[in-house]
């Protein structure tokens, strides 16, 4: 059978697999930093972010093999990260989620472009993900700047060590459940 996608459509949704994954790859640099560095909650809570990551990559995935399109599996290129403070993972989190918020939204225009409405619809989910993936990397920064680092121009110069305990638990705390668009 057929896909009923464009070869364009088809290859932007290819690449975010790989992104997606890359996105995982990522976090799991930023959990092992934390692991190393005595915040174990830190750790826990990008584990599970990595974990929902490669989620994301199979719902992609998932889609093309709905539609009957050739999966193109492109290299993954991870980032060496080179981390020198607490506080660098989460800004660089918030920069990633919105730049993937950037992808998904251009593959959305392609989409509008080419009257595609299944690929715009598929991708509606995605839309409402990458706002919370926005919102909670904007409040992990927000948290870590109003109760440890008072001035974030100094980065780790961590004037209360019982509010980055009290963040490290609460993280800790965070649980993986599949994605709704998996289990279903
Ligand atoms: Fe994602
Ligand atoms: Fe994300």
């Amino acid at each position: 059978m057929k896909s009923c996608i464009s070869n364009k459509i088809a290859e932007l949704i290819s690449e975010q697999i790989k992104k997606e994954y890359e996105s995982s790859y990522l976090y799991l640099q930023f959990a092992d930093y934390y692991e190393k560095n005595g915040l174990p909650g830190f750790s826990t809570w990008f584990t599970i972010q990595a974990r929902e990551e490669a989620d994301h990559a199979l719902i992609f995935l998932n889609f093309l093999h709905e539609t009957n399109t050739e999966v193109k599996f492109f290299p993954i290129h991870p980032s060496a990260l080179n981390i020198k403070s607490i506080r660098e993972p989460l800004e660089m989190s918030l920069a990633h989620e919105k730049f993937i918020t950037k992808n998904i939204n251009e593959i959305f225009c392609k989409a509008d472009e080419e009257n595609d409405y299944r690929t715009k619809l598929f991708l509606s989910w995605f839309i409402t993900e990458q706002f919370e993936e926005e919102i909670n990397a904007q409040n992990l920064l927000d948290s870590y700047d109003m109760f440890v680092n008072s001035d974030s121009s100094k980065n780790d110069d961590c004037k209360c060590k019982t509010a980055l305990y009290n963040l490290d638990q609460k993280y800790g705390e965070r649980k993986y459940s599949p994605s709704d668009k998996l289990s279903a």
